[in-house]
């Protein structure tokens, strides 16, 4: 009697093996090749995915895109025109002024060749120096105030949470937030230009105090991080107000800001995005021309405010004071410091110091600063 698969095979001219259901042994033969291949191939997928996207990864820019990276001298037309600027009235020069800091002795020869400096740009403005009387002795504040400053007293303020986390060497930065207290004088202070003491004054800058702005400075830039959109300290155009000041105060107890990067990194979380920003010409920082010599070229012509930041040709390197008659040597070591790159701004500096004694020697001989 034919079995049921042989009808079934009659039906369809199968042999009977290819119609009764597989056994579980092969089945598990068969079909473990191909998941294999697929996983292999899933693998393969995956693998691949995270190479592109590390490529890709690798690809994507750390910050943003700056022209100054690649600079090419395109224009040559002046970035300032002080024809368009209304003329201050004589009041209003009244309160203007420009401001240094000394908190140290050994920053005495570089405010004096500052000051005059200053004086050779013919500014409009007073010069007026704040220090701490703890800190500086009558003989340096006499040579600082040689050339044209005229000093002003101030208390210190200390850093927040005793300075932890900061340069030592900033440690007395915050008391620059002084400078806001400055309306209170009896000839009171409305409009100021700060400058810092390593600075040196190569032209005219009167135009600054017609600007309307609560505070502005120019962006800070830095050999290994490049151009930034975060203000340098160094220069500052503000508007004293004791209210203000008070305000920074109680803002400085609660703000969150690296504090190795002291008094300017609160200032610039303090103004946050309302700061102005300025041509690099103001504040021509010795690390643009590290970070791009092309740049430097360019500004060069144009620099009102050099910025000694990198390196200083006034104190020792651990900021100590170097005695008024080795200045003009420190001078020459800078100059050949670092391969040489800073020689023209070191010795440039050198030259002014040597004309403010041409010019105010006897009475910064008088001041008995050895
Ligand atoms: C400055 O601007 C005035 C008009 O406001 C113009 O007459 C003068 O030519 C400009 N100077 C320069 C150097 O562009
Ligand atoms: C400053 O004024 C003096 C005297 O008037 C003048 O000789 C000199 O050229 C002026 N300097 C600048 C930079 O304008």
């Amino acid at each position: 009697m034919p079995s049921a698969v042989d009808a079934s095979m009659a039906l369809s001219g199968y042999p009977p093996q290819y119609l009764t259901p597989t056994p579980p042994d092969s089945l598990g033969a068969s079909t473990s090749r191909r998941p294999k291949m697929f996983r292999t191939c899933l693998a393969g997928v995956f693998v691949f995915s995270i190479a592109l996207n590390l490529f890709y990864f690798a690809r994507i820019p750390r910050s943003f895109y700056s022209p100054l990276d690649d600079y090419q001298h395109l224009k040559h037309y002046p970035f300032v025109n002080t024809s368009g600027i209304p003329p201050l009235s004589e009041a209003d020069w009244r309160g203007a002024a420009v401001v240094t800091t000394l908190f140290s002795d050994s920053y005495a020869p570089a405010v004096a060749t500052l000051g005059h400096s200053l004086r050779l740009t013919n500014t409009s403005a007073r010069l007026i120096v704040l220090y701490l009387p703890a800190q500086v002795s009558p003989e340096a504040l006499c040579l600082a105030t040689a050339t044209g400053f005229v000093p002003h007293a101030i208390a210190r303020i200390p850093p927040p949470a005793d300075g932890r986390g900061m340069n030592r060497h900033f440690r007395d930065q915050y008391s620059k937030l002084q400078l806001w207290t400055l309306d209170a004088l009896p000839e009171p202070v409305t409009r100021a230009v700060y400058l810092d003491s390593d600075t040196l004054a190569l032209q005219n800058f009167d135009e600054l105090f017609a600007l309307p702005y609560a505070l502005a400075a120019v962006p800070d830039v830095s050999a290994a991080h490049g151009f930034t959109l975060a203000f340098n300290a160094g220069v500052l155009l503000l508007r004293p107000d004791s209210n203000l000041h008070d305000h920074m105060k109680d803002a400085l107890a609660l703000a969150r800001f690296p504090p190795e990067f002291a008094e300017q990194a609160f200032l610039n979380q303090f103004f946050g995005a309302d700061a102005a920003r300025l041509p690099l010409a103001y504040n021509a920082n010795l690390a643009v021309k590290q970070r791009a010599p092309a740049v430097w070229a360019a500004l060069w012509p144009e620099t009102r405010v050099l910025h000694y930041t990198v390196d200083k040709p006034f104190v020792a390197h651990d900021w100590r004071r170097v005695p008024l008659a080795r200045v003009e040597e420190r001078v020459r070591k800078a100059a050949r410091a670092r391969g040489g790159v800073f020689r023209e701004e070191m010795l440039l500096w050198g030259r002014v110091w040597r004309d403010a004694q041409r010019v105010y020697g006897m009475r910064m001989q008088d001041c008995g600063m050895e």
